[in-house]
Parts: structure tokens; C-alpha cells; sequence
């Protein structure tokens, strides 16, 4: 019996003086687990006589409650201080300012459309949008590109499969199908949907994703164009050279902005002509301004454009001999690089956060022309 109390007294000893749960457990499983000295104990009440173990029972059973209730106790007490320590290390002072969460970033793909808009709103046009996933018709033969023509080829445009099997057109064997779905090559389609949409006249800009099986440091299968088209009674390509000479004088913020229009050839247009702009190489960069025959200066390619050829005015529905007009085209990613200094293509689509951290925009950073369309945040 004393030999009972005294193993009691050391085992309350241990479990009062536990410093975390495991210890604690241990002390459990020694003294109630399966082969603690308890159940040890309780076991050993089976090999007695009935008198014995009436005798021995009660002061186990005791003993076991006893130690079952001090485990129980320093639990409590153990998870209590626990819980304690948490909320003393995690308190929360609410009048501290809120830390700065991060902020996303205007592409400046997205600016440089947004400062597209805003120029070109300035002189009238409005901004039309068309489909990227765009028929044979709208990309190609309405634009008077025959059946033949290079751009129509499998490797150079990305058709659907569904609709590939009538791509055998390519090979000008057989009649293009209209309807083959296709990823459009450039913004033009929009020309022919805006004009059977709403006659004329038309004063418009579309900018917008093209795509072309196209891939190296200055070639995405992915870019960006803007188309320009003005339809009237008596446009000339003397409007055409204003217009674009107004909104590059804009769009660089400078004054001394030359063009060059270059002869040239493309299905829609007739005369077609090459736009060509003066730059200046400033410490290895391509700074836009000035006449590209001067010292120092050069000439570099930004679009195409001439007037809309008077076949594409008649698959639109619009009477060439009462209407005329002329269309452009540019690369946004292209002027979008001159202006602001990357050199790159390829990096616009990556989506590396540090990428556009540095080259983004504020969304506060509203082009306006009054502000300046090209404000840094
Ligand atoms: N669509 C042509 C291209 O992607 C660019 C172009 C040239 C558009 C002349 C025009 C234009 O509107 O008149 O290569």
C-alpha cells in the first residue's frame, strides 16, 4: 500500500511539474497507457482471491481516478497558457496605418490605345472594334486579296481546323471558302464590317490583337495594330498625310515630326504608299524627330496605308463613284517601343511582374491631350 501512495505521489510530482503537452502525454502513457504501471496494477487484480481483491480494488481505482483527474487538470492549464502566449505575441494594434497593398499596372500596350483614342478623338474619329476569330471573307478577298496571295497560305495565318479543309485555297486550286474561320492577320477586316455596317461617311480608328505564324526578337504570333479609315466625298492623300502627321506630332510630343510616304503596294489600297518617319540614333537609341535625309537621321518604317482601293468599297456596299476615302495601318507594339524606350518585343508578353512594374502605368495616369497624352507615372 505505501508502495502504492509513494509511486501516486511521484507520478503526480511529474505530471504537475510536465512543461508541454507532449511531456505531459508521456507521463499519461506511463501511468494509464496500456502498459503503464495502473493498468499494470488493475491487471494484477485478476490473479487475486475474491477477498483480496475486494480489499486491493478500491485504493487502485483511486489512485487511477486521482491521476486521470491531475492529467486532466494540467491539460487544461497547459493549453490555457498556450493560448495565452499566442494572443500575447499576435495582439493587433488597430490604430497603426494599413501596409500598402500592391497595385497592379497599365500596360503599355493599354496606354498607348488609350492615347490612340484620345488623339484621334481629338481630330473626329470615333473607335470601332471588330472580332479576332474573323471569316476568310472579311480578312482577305473583301479586302481584294485573291486567291493566291502569300498571306493566305497555311503557314502564314492561323485558320481553324475545323474549317482548314477549304485552306487547299491557298494553293489556288480551289475556291476559298467565305466562311473559314480563321485568327485575323490584321485590323483591316474592320474596315468591311464598319462600312457594310454603317455606309459612309466614316471617320474611324480600330485598334486591336492580330496574330500570324510569326516568332523571333521582333516578331510575336501575338500583336497589335491600329487601323485608321476615313471615307468621304472628297478625301485625297493629302488628308491622309495630315492626318497621320497630326497624330504622330501628338502621340511623340514634338513638333519637328517628317514623313516620308513611299510608293508601295497592298490589295486594298490604290495608290498605296509605305509611311516612313525621320529619326535620329541618340546614344544606340532610335529617337523619333526630324528629316530622315539629314546628317545623323534616317528613315524608318511605321505603317502601311493609300486610298481605299474602290473594288473594297464595292464589296462594302459603298458607290466608289460617290464616296472615297483612305485607310492606314500601324503597329502599336512597334511606336509603342519608340516612345517609351523598350527594346524588346518579346518582354510585352512575357507578363514579368518586374517588366511592368517599370514600363506600366498608373491607372490615375488618364491620357489627356491637354495633360499630355505621354505623362511617366
Ligand atoms: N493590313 C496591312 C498589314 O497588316 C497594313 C495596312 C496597309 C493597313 C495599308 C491599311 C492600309 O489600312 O491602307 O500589313
Amino acid at each position: 500500500m505505501t508502495d502504492l501512495t509513494s509511486r501516486k505521489d511521484e507520478a503526480l510530482r511529474l505530471i504537475q511539474g510536465a512543461s508541454s503537452l507532449a511531456e505531459l502525454d508521456e507521463q499519461r502513457v506511463a501511468a494509464l497507457g496500456k502498459k503503464g504501471w495502473v493498468s499494470l496494477e488493475l491487471k494484477s487484480l485478476g490473479g487475486m482471491s475474491p477477498e483480496e481483491r475486494q480489499e486491493a480494488a478500491p485504493a487502485i481505482q483511486a489512485v487511477r481516478g486521482e491521476i486521470a483527474d491531475a492529467i486532466a487538470a494540467k491539460k487544461d492549464a497547459l493549453e490555457q497558457a498556450e493560448l495565452e502566449a499566442q494572443l500575447a505575441s499576435e495582439t493587433v494594434d488597430l490604430t497603426l496605418p494599413a501596409p500598402e497593398s500592391p497595385r497592379g499596372s497599365i500596360h503599355p500596350v493599354s496606354q498607348v490605345m488609350d492615347e490612340l483614342a484620345e488623339i484621334f478623338a481629338d481630330l473626329g474619329f470615333a473607335v470601332a472594334t471588330g472580332p479576332e476569330i474573323e471569316d476568310d471573307w472579311h480578312n482577305f478577298t473583301a479586302l481584294n486579296m485573291d486567291e493566291s496571295h502569300p498571306a493566305r497560305a497555311m503557314h502564314d495565318t492561323f485558320y481553324f481546323p475545323d474549317t482548314a479543309a477549304g485552306a487547299g485555297a491557298a494553293s489556288g486550286n480551289e475556291a476559298a471558302d467565305p466562311k473559314r474561320m480563321l485568327l485575323r492577320t490584321h485590323t483591316s477586316p474592320v474596315q468591311i464590317r464598319s462600312m457594310v455596317e454603317q455606309g459612309a461617311p466614316i471617320r474611324l480608328i480600330a485598334p486591336g490583337r492580330v496574330y500570324r505564324s510569326d516568332s523571333d526578337a521582333t516578331h510575336t504570333p501575338m500583336f497589335h495594330q491600329v487601323e485608321g479609315l476615313v471615307i468621304d466625298r472628297d478625301i485625297h492623300l493629302g488628308h491622309l498625310k495630315w492626318t497621320l502627321e497630326t497624330f504622330f506630332k501628338a502621340f511623340f510630343e514634338r513638333e519637328d515630326i517628317v514623313l516620308r510616304l513611299r510608293p508601295s503596294y497592298f490589295p486594298f489600297t490604290e495608290p498605296s504608299v509605305e509611311v516612313d518617319v525621320g529619326y535620329s540614333n541618340e546614344g544606340g537609341r532610335r529617337v523619333v524627330g526630324g528629316h530622315g535625309d539629314d546628317d545623323g537621321h534616317d528613315w524608318m518604317e511605321l505603317g502601311g496605308s493609300g486610298m481605299v482601293n474602290p473594288r473594297v468599297l464595292e464589296f462594302a456596299g459603298i458607290d466608289p463613284k460617290e464616296w472615297q476615302g483612305f485607310a492606314f495601318g500601324l503597329g502599336i507594339d512597334r511606336i509603342a517601343m519608340l516612345k517609351y524606350g523598350m527594346n524588346d518585343l518579346r518582354a510585352f508578353f512575357d507578363g514579368d511582374p518586374r517588366w511592368l512594374k517599370h514600363y506600366g502605368f498608373s491607372p490615375f495616369d488618364q491620357p489627356t491631350l491637354s495633360a499630355g497624352v505621354g505623362v511617366r507615372p
